[in-house]
């Protein structure tokens, strides 16, 4: 290809066989720490060899047996001859193991070493300057033309909305639909936020009434998204109709959005139409515009801090777009929305008051479609379940149950079984991600 190569694990294999090397089982499979021995620190694990080997994490049942005619065998492990190859001619370099996850402690080093020393990029890609690129980039994208920015309260659309308002200022507005699937209080808070203190041009929209009908019903998962990505739509160029001359809706989507509604770039399965990528009617009339498609929440969150948002929302747990209908199990109901906010509301409450909602990516109740048979006072009671999803993660992509302390469950389910009329259970969720994923639907 004339410009530097890295295969990483299969990417390694690939290349040697594609090349002319020889890929061959391995008797025994490699999975998991195993130990590298440097054999030349020239390049690619230059500063890395101090006499010992370095941990590394391997995750392979094929081995590379005879690297292609150009390329070296630079370094071993006791179950691959050849556990890292290189050829200077064409720059090409693979290594078996895996650099990329933080069970390989050098593994940033080493790929600090491709990127700077072998590929010789420049570390010069910064929150700041990815800010100014975005503005000036909006701007030529939306040129004269107006934009519609959905906006839903939390980090990633508010980040966006921000950051076309400095790009094309009143000609982006942003449009706050309250479907009627939100929180306890959160119109009321977004309205005062966006309008009043970061004197964005807001609209909000009302219609409650609209998706709790279409819901009606319906207890598919994938339907209830499909439903309620349509129904956002279909408000949103209603709105670019009355506005006149919209031409682009804005959304805040982050590259695991991406990666977890398309199935077509890699092997990865479609798991849910997240709204907002895979749940967009496939005939949309206005043009997309992600500035946040290639970002991480973490990063995201940074960019917030640069273009000055405040921490509260900074800090923001992240909340799926089609709301509190993939918290409810099945069929959406007022009554159920109503028990689920209040339920919702104790959680938030208690996680923040105790110091740990800003340490967890998120926590939040959800509502089970079962009965259980409960006691209070001398009645029996036969009412529903509210289960509670605590969860640490970096990207959302994987996530594992956080071990909360027994108080804080004990207050959390007391309270919630004690002013939550219609729950008299609560149970904890303390499945990883995966096998399971953060939301129940
Ligand atoms: P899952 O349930 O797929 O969720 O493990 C991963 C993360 O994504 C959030 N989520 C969504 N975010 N639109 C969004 O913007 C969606 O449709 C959506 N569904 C899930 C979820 O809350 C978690 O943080």
């Amino acid at each position: 290809m004339g410009i530097p190569t890295l295969g990483i694990c299969y990417g390694m294999q690939l290349m040697t066989h594609v090349l002319g090397g020889k890929v061959g089982r391995s008797l025994q499979r490699e999975y998991g720490r195993s130990e590298l021995f440097i054999d030349d620190s020239e390049d690619l694990f230059a500063g890395l060899d101090h006499g010992a080997p370095v941990q590394v994490w391997m995750s392979h049942g094929d081995r590379i047996e005879v690297p292609p005619p150009g390329f070296r065998a630079i370094a071993h492990s006791a179950n691959s001859p050849v556990a890292a190859i290189k050829s200077e001619e064409i720059k090409a370099f693979g290594v078996q193991f895996h650099p990329e996850v933080v069970h390989t402690p050098l593994g940033k080093e080493i790929l600090k070493n491709f990127l700077f020393r072998i590929c010789q990029c420049a570390a010069d890609w910064t929150m700041e300057s990815f800010v100014t690129r975005t503005v000036r980039s909006l701007k030529e994208e939306v040129g004269e033309g107006r934009v519609l920015c959905a906006l839903s309260g939390g980090v990633d659309s508010s980040v966006v909305a921000v950051l076309l308002h400095r790009a094309v200022g009143n000609r982006s507005t942003s449009i706050f639909v309250d479907n009627g699937l939100l929180r306890q209080d959160e119109a009321r808070k977004v309205q005062e936020l966006f309008g009043r203190h970061l004197g964005l041009n807001l609209k909000t929209v009302e219609a409650a009434e609209i998706f709790l009908g279409k819901l009606a019903g319906m207890v598919d998962p994938e339907e209830k998204r499909k439903i309620i990505g349509n129904e956002f739509i279909f408000l949103f160029e209603k709105e670019a109709r009355k506005i006149g001359g919209v031409t682009f809706l804005a959304q805040g989507t982050l590259y695991p959005d991406v990666i977890e509604s398309t199935s077509f770039r890699g092997p990865s399965a479609k798991i849910k139409s997240h709204h907002n990528v895979g749940g967009l009617p496939e005939r949309m009339h206005l043009q997309l515009i992600e500035p946040l498609r290639e970002l991480f929440k973490d990063e995201v969150r940074q960019v917030g801090k640069e273009i000055g948002l405040p921490r509260e929302l900074i800090e923001r747990q992240p909340f799926p777009g089609p709301g509190l209908a993939v918290r409810i199990l099945g069929a959406v109901t007022q009554e159920d929305l109503a028990i689920l906010r209040k339920a919702d509301a104790i959680v938030e409450e208690e996680m923040r008051r105790s110091g740990w909602y800003a340490k967890v990516w998120q926590s939040f109740a959800v509502l089970l479609p079962v009965c259980t048979v409960g006691v209070m006072g001398d009645e029996r009671t036969y009412e529903r379940v509210v289960a509670l999803r605590v969860v640490e993660s970096l990207d959302g992509m994987t996530a594992d149950w956080v071990p909360l302390p027994a108080e804080l469950l004990g207050t959390i389910s007391s309270r919630v079984i004690n002013e939550v009329k219609g729950v008299n259970r609560v149970v904890y969720d303390v499945s990883s991600k995966p096998p399971s994923t953060i939301e129940w639907e």
